[in-house]
């Protein structure tokens, strides 16, 4: 699609884990020919690397510093931290875990502020996460809060997570899951929530091209030229 005609403008994606927001958006962004943020897996490399340097998630000083060093690539779907690929490595759910718990503090937060901001380039941008409409791009044209069931995000997943680990226990993701989500909805700094100007999407009984599409949808409603 030829976009070059449109001012450049974000659309943000945020919701819960399993909520579809990462496999939509970057559908999304593929269709529009927009830039992709993936704000999570800005957490789960910092989460990544902690780990890797045997750090607990309460040194925030030495995290500061770590972050302050990290080189990090995206690149054909493909996540690169000092040109190793590291696209796996960071999505299991203990990565996912101190991820959650380091993203509860101010500091860190504001240290990746700038870089979140960097990827908005024309011709626009796709960003998902927790807080990209409330915080991070207050500003977007096009907000988008996509939301399920806990069951039916638990078992998306076991889906997804059973393809690369053999030892994936249902139960277990369920658990990790609804803490994660209590952890990420109850925290005081920029806690998951819809911005008042979001659009909801119960996401339960549509396939991923049914919530592709009513979020194309909406995004054509705001932007005429979109077709
Ligand atoms: O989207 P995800 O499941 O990959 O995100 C992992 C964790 O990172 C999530 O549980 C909380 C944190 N996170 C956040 O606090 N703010 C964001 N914008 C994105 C993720």
């Amino acid at each position: 699609m030829n976009n070059n005609h449109i001012k450049p403008f974000v659309v943000t994606i945020d919701g819960p884990a399993g909520s579809g927001k990462g496999t939509i958006s970057k559908l999304v962004s593929q269709t529009l020919d927009f830039h992709y943020l993936d704000s999570g897996a800005i957490y789960r490399i910092i989460a990544f690397e902690a780990k890797t340097k045997n750090l607990i998630t309460n040194q925030i000083t030495q995290i500061l510093e770590l972050i302050d060093g990290l080189n990090i690539q995206f690149s054909d779907e493909k996540t690169f931290l000092y040109g190793k690929d590291i696209t796996d490595l960071i999505r299991s759910e203990l990565i996912g875990k101190f991820a959650s718990e380091i993203a509860k503090n101010e500091l860190i937060r504001g240290r990746i502020l700038g870089l979140q901001k960097s990827f908005f380039k024309s011709p626009g941008l796709v960003a998902d996460g927790r807080d990209m409409g409330t915080v991070v791009f207050p500003e977007a044209k096009v907000k988008i809060f996509l939301t399920a069931s806990i069951e039916e995000r638990v078992n998306r997943r076991y889906k997804q997570l059973i393809l690369k680990e053999n030892n994936v226990n249902l139960t277990d993701l369920f658990e990790r899951i609804k803490f994660r989500d209590e952890s990420d909805t109850n925290r005081k700094i920029s806690p998951l929530k819809a911005a008042e100007d979001a659009f909801l999407i119960k996401t339960d009984n549509l396939s991923i091209k049914q919530s592709f599409e009513k979020v194309m949808e909406i995004i054509r409603s705001k932007e005429n030229k979109i077709k």
